[in-house]
Parts: C-alpha cells; sequence; structure tokens
C-alpha cells in the first residue's frame, strides 16, 4: 500500500470523473453526444472548484472502444490538470490496455491508496465479454484480507458497476453479478464507510448495512433513472465531488456541466 498525504485539514477532496466513454479517435460521438468535448467542459468547471481537490477518481468506461488513444488522451488531460489521478476499469475497458499504457503516465491503475484516515480500494469489476461486472472469488478474499489489515482506517470501496439494484431492470441486469458474495465480506465491517460507483450514468445516493451507497453521472450522456427499458436522460454532463472527514464522514455532490449548445 503506498501513503499519500492528506492536506493540512484532515479533509480528502476528491473529484470522481466517469465513464468518460473516449475513443481512438477525438470527436467521436456517444448517442450522438461529442464525450470528449464533453469531457473536457466538465474538467474545465470542475477546475474552477476551491480548494482544489487532493486526488482524482476515474471510475470505469474510461475509453468506449478500449483503444490505447483513448487512453494516452485520457492520461494527457490529467497530466493538464496536474491533480494525482487513479483509474479503474469499466466492462467497456481493457484492463491490460489500460495497466501498459498508463505506466508512467500521469494516471495510476493500482488497487489501493492509504490517505489520512482513509483506505481506498480499488475494484475491478470487469468481466470480459459482458456489460455485467463481478469481482470474481479471488479479488473479494483479497478484500477480506485488507479490511482485517486496515488499521482502524475508514475505507471507501471503488468500482464500476453498482452493487445494490437502483430502480431500472435494464441496467440492473448488468450490475455487479456477485454483489450478495460482496456484501457477505462487508458483513460487521464498520470501517466500510462508502461505496463508489460509475456505470449507471446517473445519481444514485442509498445507504445498506451502515455503508453509504454512491452512483455517479457520466461526463457525457446520462440514463433516466426508473426505467424497465434503456433511455436517456436530458440532464448534462456532470463530476462528483467527495470530501472525506478523519471521522469517517463522507459529505457528497455533483456539478452539472451544461454545454455551451445547452443554451442555444
Ligand atoms: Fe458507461
Amino acid at each position: 500500500m503506498r501513503a499519500l498525504r492528506s492536506n493540512r485539514t484532515g479533509r480528502i477532496r476528491i473529484q470522481q470523473f466517469t465513464d468518460t466513454h473516449l475513443h481512438a479517435d477525438s470527436g467521436k460521438e456517444l448517442y450522438g453526444l461529442d464525450t470528449e468535448r464533453s469531457l473536457r467542459q466538465v474538467l474545465a468547471k470542475a477546475r474552477e472548484a476551491a480548494p482544489a481537490p487532493d486526488l482524482i477518481l476515474l471510475t470505469g468506461d474510461l475509453v468506449h472502444d478500449g483503444s490505447s488513444h483513448g487512453y494516452r488522451r485520457l492520461a494527457g488531460y490529467m497530466g493538464e490538470r496536474g491533480v494525482p489521478a487513479y483509474a479503474l476499469a469499466g466492462n467497456h475497458d481493457a484492463p491490460a490496455t489500460m495497466a501498459s499504457i498508463f505506466q508512467g503516465l500521469p494516471v495510476d491503475y493500482r488497487e489501493t491508496l492509504t490517505i489520512g484516515a482513509w483506505l481506498l480500494v480499488f475494484l475491478n469489476s470487469h468481466l470480459p465479454g459482458s456489460d455485467a461486472g463481478a469481482l470474481g472469488g479471488k479479488q473479494l478474499e483479497q478484500l477480506r484480507a485488507l479490511l482485517d489489515d486496515c488499521q482502524n482506517r475508514h475505507v471507501l470501496l471503488c468500482l464500476h458497476h453498482q452493487p445494490v439494484p437502483v430502480g431500472s431492470p435494464w441496467i440492473d441486469r448488468i450490475g455487479l453479478q456477485d454483489a450478495a458474495e460482496l456484501w457477505q465480506v462487508l458483513e460487521r465491517r464498520p470501517e466500510v464507510r462508502g461505496i463508489l460507483w460509475g456505470h449507471i450514468h446517473q445519481d444514485y445516493t442509498g445507504e445498506a448495512h451502515g455503508v453509504r451507497l454512491l452512483g455517479s453521472p457520466s461526463t457525457c450522456v446520462q440514463f433516466a433513472p426508473r426505467c424497465d427499458d434503456f433511455r436517456l436522460d436530458d440532464i448534462p454532463p456532470a463530476y462528483r465531488w467527495l470530501e472525506l472527514a478523519a471521522d469517517g464522514a463522507i459529505e457528497t455532490g455533483i456539478v452539472h456541466c451544461p454545454l455551451p449548445d445547452d443554451h442555444a
């Protein structure tokens, strides 16, 4: 585990960008939206936040086609930002490509981060060939061992797929397939304060077994909540901010970033 120092207040400020869906070529669209233009807009808005975040989380579906060009450009944006960035894989990603491309670039692809009173755990729910996700028995055992050894730190779990149903059957069918096994690992683990994910392209907040549950909207297109079938929402691109307090509390919110054309 590598440690990163927290700021003087002991609060850890995070910006989460998820489901960026970049492509090998700039300018490509997803459901009629140029995902890279949209990401640039979100990053520009996020840069205005004061104080600046201590770190950035990129929670999967970073590159729609899993291309190395997409990951390189994403790392370029993170380099411009100059804030430590940590990435995990989603269903659209290519984890092996991510791991090799991000080597030496300003995005870290790793399993844990210790910062101040917190341990952040980055789980890989990528299931090859599937839009659904799973952690697998080995990773769940590793998580159990990490929690045994977390030395009373507060824990934030980060992954791509939702570990609870969010109320839209079509996307809940492609959620975390071994969520029940994850929740077994989390039984009687009061140190686990929150779970943060992407994938659902919408804001979701909840709580289960004393754990804060946070699903986040995308930096590109959003999915309408509580729909039986896939439907886009007309909510603008967004990012989530989080502040992790030394006592384990989590404050969080969503910042929407309308594209200039949205005002036309
Ligand atoms: Fe996505």
